[in-house]
């Protein structure tokens, strides 16, 4: 292995898109910004400057941070953000795992324009568990919006009301010709026939899950979040904001006389406004160079799910299994040390006297929270205040391990949907097992809550929809080839069952990859502490780590 050394460099960029032109921000003057490539086991190394006027730090999702957590990237979780012409230098070694992750900004909605895809290849003279492809592709989805995305937040969380949707969705930043003012904007995949492409698969989307499917073509799921799974073929994709799929794409025999629109639409679960417009991209095929160019090529289009395709989706993602053989086994904890039940969903906090509000009532803003506690970002970081024993005024320890106003979950919301705002975590002895059941509130309807997990990965050992039985639904938990994720969906107006081993010291957020709700509070953090060997102990913190 080897350590690799990259310059991201934050900068200005104008760009336009549905004919509205706005200066964004990039990485390396690039939108979406640059790959970031290693081999598993190797060191990286990049180097972050900062050219504009926000604060902002990068996040290396997915990846484990395993006793680097001053590397993960959170702002105000395990660093101060990087300041205006500051710089930070992330470090970190990428073990165990090789697929396709993504970085993204870590600080309020700066990821809506800053992320890009981590491409992990396997160590040398080590092969796929699949077919060499002839070529592999980056697909990434994100969302443009014709105004600032931190204007868009910042009102909603003044006005207590939900956030102004994106204009489009796009495929490599590229919205495609279904919008208005957008077909030279198109993302093109050009294919040989007779070939097998990985796609490497990111949705990088602020809000929304997505559906995503090639028209008359089927794709072979392999990997996500940096895992193998036992292949199977499927025709559409279902992929949250922070996951990310390998799929195999085999191109047909020989060149068709027609093109292939892909496209990717939301799944939506629940109220109020939302964006259900669909962008496409074109996947076409290179003509034998003795053809003379092809007219009038037939365009064929996918049909995708419904929108509110829920069981759709469960089964969908049932289907993932992990290897689970020898060479790539599903460590899943068998025994459990500890468990914890939390409730995750919407809820509200009161509007301030005087002023009127835009929440589910005038005098309610919206809110989110884990076993009602909306988690509040401190004004410096969590780490940084445990590592030097100074937690006092940042965060106390006793977030709840199950919620604190029981109710039937799928049922009526109860009369009290307030949440309070506090920095709690949960402490955990090195090495404990933990078993988290997640169970969708439902307060202000059923919703889908793509949680994801700094720092590890977790199994998926059962899913449901209803109220989570304890008595009953463990019978049937999978121990056998569980999928290892770091973003799973707590299912709409359901539960999820994850296990992991706290096998990494640090401080380390959970939280619903839509960032409206990770605005709104629905994030916690778990503190994981020092194992007593001497590789069991986080890091000393790099000279350069950003102040507050
Ligand atoms: Cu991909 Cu905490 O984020």
């Amino acid at each position: 292995s080897i350590t690799r050394h990259y310059t991201f460099n934050i900068g200005y960029l104008n760009v336009t898109r549905l004919c509205h032109t706005r200066s964004i921000l990039s990485m390396n003057g690039r939108f979406p910004g640059p790959s970031l490539i290693a081999r598993e086991g190797d060191r990286v190394v990049v180097k972050v400057v900062n050219h504009v006027s926000n604060n902002v730090t990068i996040h290396w999702h997915g990846v484990r941070q395993i006793r680097s957590g001053w590397f993960d990237g959170p702002s105000y979780v395990t660093q101060c953000p990087i300041q205006t012409n500051q710089s930070f230098t992330y470090n970190f070694t990428i073990t165990g795992q090789r697929g396709t992750l993504l970085w993204h900004a870590h600080h309020s909605w700066l990821r809506a324009t800053l992320y890009g895809p981590i491409i992990i290849l396997p160590k040398h003279n080590t092969s796929y568990p699949f077919e060499k492809p002839y070529k592999e592709i980056p697909i990434l989805f994100g969302e443009w919006f014709n105004v600032d995305p931190e204007a868009v937040i910042s009102q909603a969380l003044q006005t207590g009301g939900g956030p102004n949707v994106s204009d489009a969705y796009t495929i490599n930043g590229l919205p495609g010709p279904l919008y208005n003012c957008s077909s030279k904007d198109t993302y093109r995949l050009k294919v040989r026939p007779g070939k097998t492409y990985l796609l490497r698969i990111i949705n990088a989307a602020l809000n929304d899950e997505l559906f995503f499917s090639i028209a008359n073509h089927t794709l072979i799921v392999v990997e996500g979040d940096a895992s193998y799974v036992k292949p199977f073929e499927t025709d559409t994709l279902f992929i949250t904001p922070g996951q990310t799929i390998n799929v195999l794409l085999k191109t047909k025999p020989y060149s068709p006389n027609a093109t292939y629109l892909m496209a990717a639409r939301p799944y939506f679960t629940g109220r109020g406004t939302f964006d259900n417009s669909t962008v496409a991209g074109i996947l076409e095929y290179k003509q034998p160079s003795h053809h003379s160019p092809l007219k009038n090529l037939t365009l064929f289009k996918p049909t995708l799910p419904p929108i509110n395709a829920t069981s759709w989706v469960a089964n969908f993602t049932k289907k993932h299994r992990s290897l689970a053989n020898d060479k790539f086994p599903a460590n899943v904890p068998r025994k459990v040390d500890k468990k914890f039940f939390f409730a995750v969903g919407l809820g509200t906090s009161p509007c301030p006297k005087n002023t009127t509000c835009q929440g589910p009532t005038n005098t309610t803003k919206f809110a989110a929270s884990v076993n009602n506690i909306s988690f509040a970002l401190p004004s410096v970081s969590i780490l940084q205040s445990y590592y030097f024993g100074k937690s006092n005024g940042v965060y106390t320890t006793d977030f709840p391990a199950n919620p604190l106003n029981p109710f039937n979950y799928t049922g009526t919301p109860p009369n009290n949907t307030n949440v309070s705002n506090a920095t709690k975590l949960v402490v955990l002895q090195y090495n404990t097992s933990v078993e988290v059941v997640l169970q969708d509130t439902s307060i202000l309807g059923a919703e889908s809550h793509p949680l994801h997990l700094h720092g590890f990965d977790f199994f998926i050992v059962g899913q449901g929809f209803g109220n989570y039985d304890p008595n009953k639904d463990p019978n049937n938990f999978n121990l056998v080839d569980p999928v290892q994720k770091n973003t799973a969906s707590v299912p709409a107006g359901g539960w999820l069952a994850f296990r992991f081993l706290a096998d990494n010291p640090g401080v380390w957020l959970m939280h619903c990859h839509l960032d409206v709700h990770t605005s709104w509070g629905l994030r916690m953090a778990w503190l994981v502490l020092n194992g007593p060997g001497s590789d069991q102990k986080i890091q000393p913190p790099p000279s350069d780590l950003p102040k507050c």
